[in-house]
C-alpha cells in the first residue's frame, strides 16, 4: 500500500508530505472496521434502557422473536458468562451488565441478532421492557447527587496541586477576583459510528472495531470473555473520528463477541447515532469556583480553583484539570480541589483535550476578568505572570514559548488596535470585540515497540500498532523511517492498527507522535548501526576502516562526509543478507524497564505533563475577533489567529490541520455544542446531529495558524511535543473574552448563545 499521491515531496521530517492515506480515503479504498468483507454475517441491533435508575421487571421478547430473520436475542438471561469489566485501564465503565439493575438511561439491556440489519432493527423496537422506576439524579441541581473529594476516590489524582498558603495570599492581595464558571455536557460525535464486528475461527476471535488502543481492547475483551488474550486479535486500520470516545472498551464488544460465538457466524453491529450518546463516553459537565489575588502591578499572589465534575454512580471518572492549570503562571500560592459528583448517568470519559478544556476555559476567563480589574492589557497581564518554572514545586519547564506565541499572534492579528473599553469598537450595528486566551496541553510520552525491515533496494516495511484516528500517523511514522533510513517516503510501507504488530500506547493524550516516532527512530537507528558497522569493519569496500559515527544514509546509499559511499545493495551483499529486520522497544525515562511488556498486556503507562522533575507542555496563544449584533445578539467569529509551539513538527501539513481543526472545535465549544439533559428522566434530548449543534462552514471564517519554532531535547528522543489536542484548549475562553470586549457582558457558562446575551 505505497503512497500513490504524486508528486512526492522530499521525506525530510517537518516537510508537508501529503497524507499516506489521502488517496485511499477519498477513493473509498481505505477500509474502516465496519467495511471488512464477511461471509454470511448476522447483524446486531441494541435495545437500551428507557429509564435512568431502577430495575427491569420484565423483558418481553415474544414480539421481537416473531420478526422473520431474527436469530437470537441476548439479555441478562443468557449473558451471565461475561465477566464484569473493571473501571479504568481498558474498560472505562463498570456499567456492563444487561440488567436487571439500571444505572443510566440508554444502558444496553438486550441485543437482537438477525439475518439482516433491517430485521434486527425492527425486532429491537419490539422488545418490551417494563421497569420499577426510581427518580434519577440528572445533573447539577438535581436531588440525590453524591459528592466526593477526587483525591479520596481516584487513584490517578491522589494529590492535587498545592503551594503555600493561598488563603493568606488572597487575603492580603490588592485586587481579588472571585468568580464561578461552567461547561456543558458534550459528546464526541465522531462521524464514524460505534461499530463492532466479531469473527471466530475455532477458539480464536478477531474483533474489527475502530479503536484508539487495540492492545487495551484485546486484553479487555479477553478478560470479559474469560479467554487468553493470545486468542484475541483486534484490527483497526482506520478510525473515522474518535476524539477520546474510542480509547476505552465499551460494553458492546464482549456482547458482539458472545453473539458471534452463539451463532457460530460473524456478527456486525453498527450502533445508531443516538446509541452512541449512551453506550460510549462523553465530556461531563463541570462547575468551577476560582479566586485570583494580585498586586496592583499585576503580579499574581494566589490562585484557588475548586472544580465539580459529573460522573456516574459506579465509577469515579474525573479529569481534575487543575493539575495542568496550576502550572500555567507564576501564581504564588495555589490551592486546588476537585469534587466528583455522582449522578444516574453513563460514565464520562476522555474527550479531546482532557483534562484542560473545561479548566482552562475557567482559568483563562478569570485571567481576562482580572486583567480588566487591574486595567492591564490581557496579553501584558500574562507576560507579567509568565514563568520558566512551575509554581508547584518550582520545577523548570522543559521548554516554554508562550510569550513568543502571544507576540507572533498579536502582530498577525493587529492586537494593538484593540480598545479595552467594552462596546467601544463598532461597525454599524455590529459590536466588535477582541479576546485572547492561552492554550496548553501536557506533553505525554509512553512506551512503544516497532518492527522495521529494510531491503537492498531501499524498500522499508514499518510495523507498529499505532492508531490512525485522522491524526496522520501513517504519514509521520513513514516520514520518520524515510528520514532515518535515507529513502523516499514513497518507499515506506506503514502498517498500524493491528494487535499482530508490536504495541503502541493509546492514541490519547496527544502522545502518539512522541511515543511511536521515538520507537521508530530507535528501531531505524539500530538498522543504521548494523549497516554502518558492517561497512566500516569490512575488509574492503569504499567505507572500510572509516569511523561509523560519521556516516549517514541518503538516497539508498551509505555515505561519508567526503562523499565516499556504497549502495545498500552492495552493503547487503557484503553482509550476506537479503533483508535487515530490527525490533526494538522504546521506554521513556521515568517508566519501569518492562513497560512494553505491560503494554503487550494492555496496561498503559505514560510520563510527562505536570509530573516529573521537569514540567512538559505544548503552548499557544489564541486571539479572536467576534462581532455581536447590537439588536439581535447574533454572534459571529470573523477571524481567529493561533500561534503554537510544540517542539519538533514532523509534518507541517498535518500539524496545520490539527491546529485548524482544534480551533474550529474551540469555536464549537464556545458557541454551539451542548448535550441537553431532561432533568426529570436524566435522558439526553438532542442525541442526533440535527439537534446537537456543531459549526458549519458558514460559522467559521478566517482561521490563521502560526507555527512557532521550538527545540526541546528533554521531552523525548524525537523532540516532539503532542499537539493534536492543543489548539482547542484556549479558544472558548478567547471567544468569551472577546464577547465581553464587544458587549460588556461576561458569560461564564458555555456555550455562549444569543439567549444568554439577551438575558445578561
Ligand atoms: Mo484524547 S481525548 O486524550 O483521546
Amino acid at each position: 500500500m505505497a503512497n500513490a499521491a504524486a508528486p512526492t515531496p522530499k521525506a525530510n521530517m517537518g516537510a508537508p508530505v501529503p497524507r499516506y492515506d489521502a488517496r485511499l480515503k477519498v477513493t473509498g479504498e481505505a477500509r474502516y472496521p465496519a467495511d471488512v468483507p464477511l461471509a454470511n454475517p448476522a447483524f446486531a441491533a441494541l435495545v437500551t434502557s428507557a429509564i435512568a435508575r431502577g430495575r427491569i421487571v420484565q423483558l418481553d421478547l415474544d414480539e421481537a422473536r416473531a420478526i422473520p430473520g431474527v436469530l437470537d436475542i441476548l439479555s441478562q438471561e443468557n449473558t451471565g458468562e461475561l465477566k464484569p469489566a473493571k473501571f479504568g485501564d481498558g474498560s472505562s465503565t463498570s456499567i456492563q451488565s444487561l440488567g436487571p439493575d439500571i444505572a443510566q438511561a440508554g444502558q444496553i439491556i438486550a441485543v437482537v441478532l438477525a439475518d439482516t440489519f433491517e430485521a434486527a432493527t425492527e425486532a429491537a423496537y419490539r422488545v418490551k421492557a417494563s421497569y420499577a422506576v426510581q427518580a434519577p439524579s440528572a445533573t447539577f441541581g438535581s436531588q440525590g447527587l453524591t459528592s466526593q473529594d477526587a483525591t479520596k476516590v481516584s487513584q490517578a489524582h491522589k494529590q492535587l496541586p498545592q503551594a503555600g498558603d493561598a488563603e493568606a495570599a488572597i487575603g492580603s492581595a490588592d485586587v481579588v477576583l472571585d468568580a464561578e464558571y461552567g461547561t456543558p455536557t458534550q459528546h464526541h460525535n465522531p462521524m464514524e459510528l460505534f461499530s463492532t464486528t466479531c469473527v471466530w475461527a475455532g477458539d480464536r476471535l478477531t474483533v474489527y472495531e475502530p479503536s484508539q488502543f487495540v492492545y487495551g481492547l484485546k486484553s479487555g475483551v479477553a478478560e470479559r470473555l474469560g479467554i487468553a488474550p493470545e486468542k484475541v486479535r483486534v484490527v483497526s486500520h482506520y478510525v473515522g473520528g474518535a476524539f477520546g470516545s474510542k480509547g476505552t472498551m465499551t460494553p458492546r464488544t464482549a456482547l458482539i463477541a458472545l453473539a458471534a460465538k452463539r451463532l457460530n457466524r460473524p456478527v456486525k453491529l453498527v450502533a445508531t447515532r443516538a446509541d452512541g450518546f449512551t453506550i460510549a463516553t462523553y465530556r461531563a459537565e463541570t462547575r468551577h469556583h476560582i479566586r485570583l489575588g494580585a498586586r496592583r502591578d499585576g503580579k499574581l499572589v494566589g490562585y484557588t480553583h475548586e472544580g465539580w465534575e459529573i460522573s456516574s454512580r459506579p465509577d469515579p471518572y474525573v479529569v481534575a484539570g487543575v493539575e495542568d492549570s496550576a502550572q500555567l503562571y507564576a501564581f504564588g500560592a495555589v490551592h486546588t480541589k476537585v469534587n466528583v459528583v455522582q449522578a444516574d448517568r453513563n460514565t464520562p470519559g476522555y474527550m479531546r483535550s482532557p483534562p484542560v478544556v473545561p479548566y482552562i476555559f475557567a482559568l483563562e476567563s478569570a485571567m481576562d476578568e482580572m486583567a480588566e480589574k487591574l486595567s492591564i492589557d490581557p496579553i501584558e497581564f500574562r507576560r507579567v505572570n509568565d514563568t520558566a518554572v512551575s509554581p508547584i514545586g518550582n520545577r523548570p519547564y522543559s521548554s516554554r514559548s508562550l510569550m513568543t506565541c502571544y507576540d507572533q499572534a498579536a502582530a498577525a492579528f493587529g492586537w494593538k488596535e484593540r480598545n479595552a473599553q467594552p462596546r467601544s469598537m463598532r461597525d454599524g450595528d455590529w459590536l466588535i470585540g477582541f479576546g485572547c486566551a492561552t492554550a496548553i496541553y501536557p506533553t505525554h510520552v509512553g512506551p512503544a515497540a516497532a518492527l522495521v525491515r529494510l531491503t537492498p533496494s531501499g524498500d522499508v516495511r514499518l510495523q507498529i500498532a499505532a492508531h490512525e484516528i485522522g491524526n496522520g500517523v501513517y504519514t509521520v511514522l513513514g516520514q520518520m523511517a524515510a528520514e532515518r533510513l535515507g529513502v523516499d517516503v514513497s518507499s515506506v510501507t506503514v502498517e498500524v492498527g493491528d494487535t499482530r504488530l508490536p504495541p503502541a500506547p493509546v492514541a490519547g493524550g496527544s502522545n502518539t507522535t512522541a511515543s511511536s516516532c521515538s520507537a521508530v527512530l530507535k528501531t531505524c537507528d539500530a538498522i543504521r548501526s548494523k549497516l554502518f558497522h558492517a561497512a566500516t569493519t569490512a575488509n574492503d569496500g569504499p567505507l572500510a576502516g572509516r569511523n561509523a559515527d560519521g556516516l549517514t544514509l541518503n538516497d539508498g546509499k551509505i555515505v561519508d562526509a567526503d562523499g565516499a559511499g556504497e549502495s545498500l545493495a552492495d552493503a547487503f551483499k557484503r553482509m550476506g543478507v537479503s533483508t535487515i529486520e530490527e525490533y526494538s522497544e522504546f521506554v521513556p525515562e521515568g517508566l519501569k524497564p518492562d513497560a512494553v511488556a505491560d503494554l503487550y498486556a494492555g496496561k498503559l503507562s505514560m510520563v510527562g505533563g505536570s509530573h516529573g522533575p521537569k514540567v512538559m507542555y505544548a503552548m499557544g496563544a489564541e486571539l479572536v475577533e467576534v462581532r455581536v449584533h447590537a439588536l439581535t445578539c447574533e454572534i459571529r467569529v470573523p477571524r481567529i489567529v493561533g500561534a503554537f509551539a510544540a517542539g519538533r513538527l514532523m509534518n507541517t501539513r498535518t500539524v496545520h490541520s490539527q491546529y485548524m481543526g482544534g480551533m474550529i472545535w474551540g469555536i464549537s465549544s464556545a458557541l454551539h455544542e451542548a448535550t441537553e439533559i431532561d432533568m426529570r428522566y436524566a435522558r439526553y434530548v438532542n442525541d442526533n446531529l440535527a439537534d446537537y449543534m456543531v459549526p458549519v462552514n458558514a460559522d467559521v471564517a478566517d482561521v490563521q495558524v502560526i507555527l512557532v519554532p521550538e527545540v526541546d531535547r528533554a521531552v523525548n528522543p524525537a523532540g516532539v511535543k503532542g499537539l493534536g489536542e492543543l489548539a482547542n484548549v484556549g479558544t472558548a475562553a478567547a471567544v468569551a473574552n472577546a464577547v465581553y470586549n464587544a458587549t460588556g457582558k461576561r458569560i461564564r457558562q458555555l456555550p455562549i448563545r444569543i439567549e444568554k446575551l439577551l438575558q445578561a
